[in-house]
């Protein structure tokens, strides 16, 4: 292998401690607990193991964390009147409802709900609108991951060509509003795209977010790109389950000068910068210095 590993799960580490640190100063010199709510409907299995790492991880950095796990059958009114008293309890800087909601609820309505400087997934209608022009907002935790550790790996973006393949609303859009921020060309490829070996095998920057298993081939990977592989992808191989992104790893590491791992990549870096956000929610809604590095 000639890439470099991009370490996530160390990442995720370092990251979590920077807001340990944090969270240890705001108790000691004002006497604030960040507090992170996470609400969760119904009994999606997946949802249910995210929602009780996602409440460990929270614990573990000293914040206060606050589950809501509702019934799947819970009416739309109801969930609206948690998320009205969360958005007006000061001890909650954050809110997380966990996604996807059961059928009947508008996911829309609910995330437009709750009050943007608490919304530490970046979903809400305002933060896509401020990010979108470039102003402070809440950043969505994958696309926020993967921004820190390719600034990490190559210090500045700037001038660099990117290519972001994926456009959904939680990862794509907001990651190549990320690295248009940060100065890259940026193209944001998707499954009508023409010629994508072709657009890929331009940049210097891949982020494949497509959730499609080993879709990019190492041919498509120009030698010493930086390769960021989103996807986690459940498949069957030689009789047993295992993990794979959406870039074929053992042919892109060839190619590649970084890459991340799956798993060990941009998966640990998610909840981390949950954390993070919350830290800095906190830290916006008490008008005290925000904690560096670990925002847009
Ligand atoms: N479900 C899967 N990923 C996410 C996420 O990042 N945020 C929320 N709220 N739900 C999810």
């Amino acid at each position: 292998m000639a890439a470099t590993l991009i370490d996530g799960k160390a990442f995720a580490a370092k990251v979590r401690g920077q807001v340990a640190e944090h969270v240890a100063r705001l108790k000691e010199q004002n006497g604030i607990t960040p507090g992170l709510a996470v609400v969760l409907v119904g009994e999606d299995p997946a949802s249910q193991v995210y929602v009780r790492s996602k409440g460990k991880q929270t614990v573990e950095v000293g914040m206060n964390s606050y589950e809501h796990k509702l019934e799947a059958d819970t009416s739309e009114a109801d969930l609206l009147a948690l998320i009205d008293q969360l958005n007006n309890d000061a001890s909650v800087h954050g809110i997380l409802v966990q996604l996807p909601l059961p059928k009947h609820l508008d996911e829309d309505l609910v995330i437009n709900s709750i009050a943007p400087e608490k919304d530490v997934d970046g979903f809400h209608i305002s933060n896509v609108g401020l990010l979108g022009t470039g102003q402070k907002s809440m950043v969505p935790c994958t696309p926020l991951g993967c921004l820190m550790m390719l600034r990490d790996h190559h210090g500045s973006l700037s001038g660099m060509d990117a290519v972001v393949i994926g456009r959904s609303n939680i990862v794509g859009k907001p990651m190549a509003q990320l690295l248009l921020g940060d100065s890259c060309t940026v193209t944001i490829a998707h499954s009508r795209t023409k010629d994508l070996p072709d657009v890929v095998r331009r940049a210097d920057i891949v982020v494949a977010a497509v959730g499609r298993p080993e879709m990019v081939p190492g041919d498509w990977i120009k030698e010493g790109a930086t390769v960021i592989d989103v996807g986690i992808n459940r498949i069957e191989r030689g009789g047993k389950n295992v993990l794979v992104g959406d870039v074929d790893f053992a042919s892109a590491a060839e190619r590649a000068g970084a890459i991340t791992p799956v798993p060990g990549g941009v998966g640990p870096m998610t909840i981390a910068c949950l954390l993070a956000n919350t830290v800095t929610a906190c830290c916006r809604a008490n008008n005290l210095a925000e904690p560096e590095g670990l925002t847009a």
